[in-house]
């Protein structure tokens, strides 16, 4: 998959040049680069699969909004706002950064699109049942440019031609990756993989 967005008559709005800055204020500048990167990768996938491209962008954009914050301040922001769901969260609790990036840009920036929220929520872990912007969300996460990792381009290729597909491949390429390294597996994600991989061959 190119880092390019085709097609060129699309601007982004006011708030989304707004996001931009305050995106940028909020991360070091190699993760405002991959931002940008699952930023043009959702919008390349949306306009391939038909979703709403403006807030494949938005998701894209904001995906990572908690990403550079302590482990210590994801946890109490975590307890705070009841996000934490089970042991693993409070082990690593940069897995939080999701559902509190999630909870942060609806009460900080003011977005309030459920399916950008959920996306943004879920992308590192995933879940079953999920919704389409948050499949698309957490495939570009994986396959954007910058990702080098074995099987990333299969990804990628699968991405572009059958988004039901990929989820699953996403998903066990994630779990794989946790299991070499010998990481725990959030339960979102392997009740995902069941939800996917079942579905996948139905
Ligand atoms: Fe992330
Ligand atoms: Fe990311």
């Amino acid at each position: 998959m190119t880092n390019k967005i085709s097609g060129g008559d699309y601007q982004p709005c006011a708030k989304m040049r707004e996001y931009e800055i305050k995106i940028r204020e909020r991360l070091t500048e190699k993760r405002y680069e991959h931002v940008c990167a699952v930023r043009h990768c959702a919008a390349e996938l949306a306009k391939i699969h038909g979703l709403d491209r403006e807030n494949a962008e938005l998701a894209g954009l904001l995906h990572d909004y908690a990403r550079d914050m302590d482990p210590e301040q994801l946890l109490a922001i975590g307890r705070s706002r009841n996000l934490i769901t089970c042991k693993v969260e409070e082990q690593f609790p940069i897995l939080l950064h999701g559902p509190v990036g999630a909870a942060l840009v609806e009460e900080e920036l003011g977005v309030a699109e459920v399916q950008v929220l959920e996306a943004v929520a879920l992308h590192t872990v995933a879940g079953p049942a999920i919704g389409r912007l948050a499949q698309m969300i957490y495939i570009a996460d994986l396959i954007a440019a910058g990702r080098d990792f074995p099987g990333v381009d299969y990804l990628r290729s699968l991405a572009v031609t059958n988004l039901r597909q990929a989820l699953p491949a996403c998903i066990a390429s994630s779990i794989r990756c946790c299991l070499e390294r010998g990481r725990l597996i959030h339960p979102q994600t392997i009740e995902a993989w069941n939800y996917y991989s079942i579905e996948r061959k139905e």
